[in-house]
């Protein structure tokens, strides 16, 4: 028996030697050292032995058992070493490789134009209107008629305004200007508003034209207020809205709906004032109308105009974006062209 161990522990030992993976491991221990195991199938037959041979055989029997385990143990170290450094190199990760590339959605540059004007006026005490009042299918009583503007006006002409074959007197909105009236039919003095939408005109599309784009509409309707308050907040409105200084010009104008009416031109930065074919050569730039309300406006709705007096803006957000970010072609911003979009 001692020689069937000595033989055991000979052939475990090379086996143990000749291991190389952490399979090979298992199998030592499956075969030498589990209880079905080879030293426990010769523990087994200790009980036909003598006292002496018993405790002889026993004890070497142990010995062995414990010598092998801790060769196995000491090996399989070396092996785990060996298996888990060969993982880490197979599984290392490249930081240096290009990460996948996820396109992210932006906000348009004219939506971010449009929520930066509509910022500030909130910030000078105005609110927004709510689409009801300010649709962008019209009738000419809202587009026209009750901003004074007579029937034979040519702006009504169809060569101007796109009319809807709903009914003869829908158009498309060729002005925000409607939301005045909307909002002054619904709500009494104090009023300060403003009111942003996409209205249509049926113009020849060019680098300055196009012939849908968007305008904000701003109306302030209290008493004692003057062409001084109006001043005053759209001077206020193109610093914040600049936040540099710009040369600015205010010029007198006509509108049917205000009394007196102006407009403000900004200096053309595409060509620093110089002229261009942005700026039609002038080196300006309109970029609203303006004016004090039209006494038959305020009657119309029904507002006395011996108590109250206001002031309206309307100004084109498109201008108001090519000012600020040197676009020098309108239709830069319908093209939908993602290299341009992804400026902004
Ligand atoms: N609606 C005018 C336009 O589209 C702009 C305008 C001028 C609006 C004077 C106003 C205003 O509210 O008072 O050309």
């Amino acid at each position: 028996m001692k020689e069937q161990l000595e033989k055991i522990y000979a052939d475990a030992s090379k086996d143990i030697e000749n291991a190389v993976t952490s399979g090979d491991i298992d199998e030592i221990k499956n075969k030498y050292l589990s209880r079905k195991g080879e030293l426990n199938s010769i523990k087994k037959n200790l009980k036909d032995l003598s006292v002496e041979d018993k405790k002889n055989v026993g004890s070497l029997a142990n010995e062995i058992a414990q010598k092998l385990e801790a060769a196995v143990a000491q090996k399989f170290e070396t092996i785990y070493r060996k298996e888990l450094d060969e993982k880490l190199q197979k599984e290392k990760i490249d930081i240096t490789m290009p990460g996948k590339f996820i396109p992210q959605g932006k906000v348009h540059p004219l939506t971010q134009t449009t929520n930066e004007i509509v910022d500030i006026f909130h910030s000078l005490g105005f609110s927004l209107v709510g689409n009801q009042n300010s649709p962008e299918v019209e009738t000419e009583y809202y587009n026209f008629d009750m901003l004074n503007i007579p029937k034979d006006h040519p702006a009504r002409d169809v060569q101007d305004t796109f009319y809807c074959n709903l009914a003869s007197n829908v158009v498309l909105r060729s002005q925000t200007s409607g939301a005045q009236i909307h909002v002054m039919e619904e709500q009494k003095p104090p009023i300060r508003i403003i009111a942003p939408g996409r209205v249509y005109r049926n113009e020849d599309v060019n680098a300055r034209k196009n012939n849908f784009f968007h305008q904000i509409e701003g109306l302030l309707v209290d008493k004692n207020i003057t062409m001084g308050d109006l001043k005053g907040v759209l001077n206020e409105f193109i610093r914040l809205y600049f936040g540099e200084s710009r040369q600015t010009r205010f010029r007198s104008s006509f509108f049917p709906f205000t009394e007196p009416s102006v407009e403000i031109d900004v200096q053309c930065i595409m060509c620093g004032g110089k002229g261009c074919r942005v700026c039609s050569g002038t080196g300006w730039l309109e970029i609203l109308g303006a004016g004090m309300v039209d006494v038959n406006v305020l009657k119309g709705v029904g507002i006395d105009p011996e108590v109250y007096s206001g002031f309206a803006f309307g100004m084109g957000v498109e201008r108001l974006a090519m000012l600020k970010y040197a676009v020098d072609d309108i239709r830069q911003f319908f093209n939908n062209d993602a290299r341009f979009l992804n400026q902004f």
